[in-house]
């Protein structure tokens, strides 16, 4: 499927600056704070619910510039018009299925401008393997596998004359310690944390970092689908008796976008399920 191109700047007029209140005292002060992530370009696939939504507000909060992709327009516009912009901040909706090499090839190859891509984009059926058919094998593998391999493939390549690029792919603890019902979903995301460590060494030598973010279970729409009895057993196992939040994983985004040194992390954040 060919992507839809938007490309839609967004310039609200709302000011960047941040205001920090000495509330001990009776002034306050106004600073211009610049974010961490002030002046840099980011692509974030699965904008438009969960944890790429959350990626993309944290991002946004923190200065960058963002390229929001989804298939769900509607929603990505959605996001846009409560996004902080300015002057040297505006942003873009790219809407398409990332599993479609043409959707990154058109849109993406020979782009130069770009410092951050985050592959958050992902589904998963859960289903017994045996009764799981090719279709949804490979609509599975397309989305989370081919589709994290195409964005790196298509924005890598402009990554390469800045020495600086930054991708961060989002795999699951399933793709770790393997599951019940998920087995198509499971060797996807095998496959992004494989990926990500072989092209943190080749990309790695040419200047561009390249991490992975190994959640657990995070309250998103995706963990709502659950049963009550496979939410309540993965409660039961996890040490901290709780999912994580979206903007936990955000959080994990900023410092791998940010730590100069992050090469290859291997970042799992799951309440300590990785442990029992
Ligand atoms: N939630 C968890 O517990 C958990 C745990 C471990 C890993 N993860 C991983 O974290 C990532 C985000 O998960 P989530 O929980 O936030 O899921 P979610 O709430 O279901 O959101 C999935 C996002 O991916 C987008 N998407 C799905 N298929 C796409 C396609 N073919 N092309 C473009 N965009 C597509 C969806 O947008 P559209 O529908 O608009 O296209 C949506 O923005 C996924 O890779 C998931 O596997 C989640």
């Amino acid at each position: 499927m060919k992507g839809l191109n938007l490309s839609k700047i967004h310039s609200l007029s709302k000011s960047p600056a941040l205001f920090l209140q000495a509330s001990s005292k009776q002034y306050s002060t106004q600073t211009s704070k610049l974010g961490v992530l002030h002046g840099k370009k980011t692509i974030i696939t699965g904008a438009s619910r969960g944890i790429g939504l959350s990626i993309a507000e944290r991002f946004a909060a923190e200065g960058s510039s963002l390229v929001l992709v989804a298939r769900n327009t509607t929603s990505l516009n959605k996001l846009l018009s409560s996004l902080p912009s300015g002057p040297t901040q505006g942003h873009e909706i790219v809407a398409g299925d990332v599993g479609s090499e043409d959707f990154w090839t058109s849109n993406f190859r020979g782009r130069k401008d770009v410092d951050i891509l985050v592959n958050a984009a992902g589904v998963t059926f859960v289903s017994p393997f045996l009764r799981m058919g090719g279709e949804k094998m490979e609509a599975v593998l397309r989305t989370n596998l081919m589709g994290t391999m195409f964005g790196c493939g298509a924005v890598g390549r402009g990554m390469l004359g800045r020495r600086d690029g930054c991708i961060v792919n989002v795999a699951s603890l399933l793709g770790m310690k393997g599951g019940r019902g998920s087995a198509a979903y499971v060797a996807s995301k095998a496959g992004v944390i494989g990926f990500t460590r072989a092209l943190a060494a080749e990309l790695g030598e040419k200047g561009t970092r390249v991490n992975v973010i190994v959640p657990g279970y995070i309250e998103t729409d995706m963990t709502a689908a659950m049963t009550p009895e496979a939410r309540s057993d993965a409660l039961d196992a996890i040490p901290l008796k709780r999912f994580g939040e979206a903007s936990d994983i955000a959080d994990a985004a900023v410092f791998l976008a940010t730590n100069k040194y992050a090469n290859n992390c291997v970042l799992n954040l799951d309440g300590g399920l990785s442990a029992v």
